[in-house]
Order: C-alpha cells, then structure tokens, then sequence
C-alpha cells in the first residue's frame, strides 16, 4: 500500500532512486533542467519546503512539495514515477499539501505547468486551481495557475 509522509532528511537515497526511474517524458514535463547528482541528499535535508513523499514498502514513488515555507503563496511542484501514474498518489499528495498549506494559513498556492501536460492540467483544475498568465520559455508555452483559499 501506498502511504503518504513527510520527506525526511534521510530521504536522499531513495530520492536519487525515484528521480533517475523516471522517463523522459516524465523529466520533460516535471524539470527545466538536468537535476544535479547529488540533488536527492540535498533536496531531502532542506527546511525551506513542505514535501510528502509516496511511499511503497521503502521505496519513493512520488513527491510533491511548496516552497518557501515563509511565503504568502508559495510555488508547489509535484511529479509521480511513471509505472505508478493514473493511480490516485497525485491527488493523494496534492490535496495533502493543499490541506497543510491552509493549516498554516496560506492565503494561497501557485504552480508552473506546460502548456501540453493535459494531465496535469485536469488533475490542478480539479482542486480549484485557474490559470491566471501563460508564458513563452525555451520549452513552449506554459501556465501559471494558482488556487486561492
Ligand atoms: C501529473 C501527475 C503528478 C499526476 O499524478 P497521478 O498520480 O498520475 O494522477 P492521479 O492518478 O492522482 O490522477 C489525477 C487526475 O489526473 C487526471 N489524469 C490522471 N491520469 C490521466 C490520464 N492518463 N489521462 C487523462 N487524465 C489523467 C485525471 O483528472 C485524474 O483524476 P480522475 O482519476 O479522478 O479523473 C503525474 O502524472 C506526473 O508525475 N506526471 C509527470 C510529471 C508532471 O507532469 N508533473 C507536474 C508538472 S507541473
């Protein structure tokens, strides 16, 4: 069984694992840029974030987190191992995040999204988020979406 929990500063290992199973496709739509070897060990020590991680039997199948923990709304980012995708551990760790981010009094949350990731789309505009502005990179189009409490 899959069990939602908070990301813990011995994390990193199992970080790295999950992120270099991902596929292209997965990378492409969750990161602008090659992440660096060591951003697990680091990633899994920061104090700056609120991040669950989906755990099955040891090993990471998702994480989601915002961040910084001090903003007013702050920027939330999530991303689900493939083999795993359209089982229910996104909303599961977004709607946990959302949850926490009204605990501590968020006025909000705000995230950046492809264009093209029609799944992402859906699964942000089911809990309320609405694209407020669409920006050009060197990827193509993007959304920012936000949700106010
Ligand atoms: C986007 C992502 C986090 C969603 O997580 P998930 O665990 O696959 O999603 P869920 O199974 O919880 O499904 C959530 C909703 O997404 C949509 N969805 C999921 N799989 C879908 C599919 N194959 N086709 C269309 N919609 C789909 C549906 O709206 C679904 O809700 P429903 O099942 O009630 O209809 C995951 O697919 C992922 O990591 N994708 C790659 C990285 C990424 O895009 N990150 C976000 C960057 S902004």
């Amino acid at each position: 069984m899959v069990l939602l929990r908070e990301i813990k500063p011995e994390d990193g290992r199992l970080l790295d694992e999950f992120l270099s199973s991902l596929s292209p496709r997965t990378i492409r739509f969750f990161t602008y840029y090659p992440l660096p070897k060591d951003y697990g060990e680091k990633f899994s020590k920061r104090q700056d974030i609120v991040c669950y991680v989906a755990d099955l039997n040891g090993k990471i199948v998702g994480y989601a987190w915002w961040e910084p923990t001090y903003a007013s709304q702050p920027t939330l980012a999530i991303c689900v191992q493939d083999d795993y995708q359209g089982n229910g551990i996104g909303k599961r760790l977004l709607g946990r995040l959302i949850n926490e981010a009204k605990l501590r009094g968020k006025k909000g949350l705000q995230l950046t999204v492809s264009k093209d990731n029609v799944i992402a789309i859906s699964l942000y505009l089911r809990f309320g988020f609405k694209i407020v502005s669409e920006f050009e990179d060197s990827r193509g189009t993007n959304y920012l979406m936000e949700l106010r409490f």
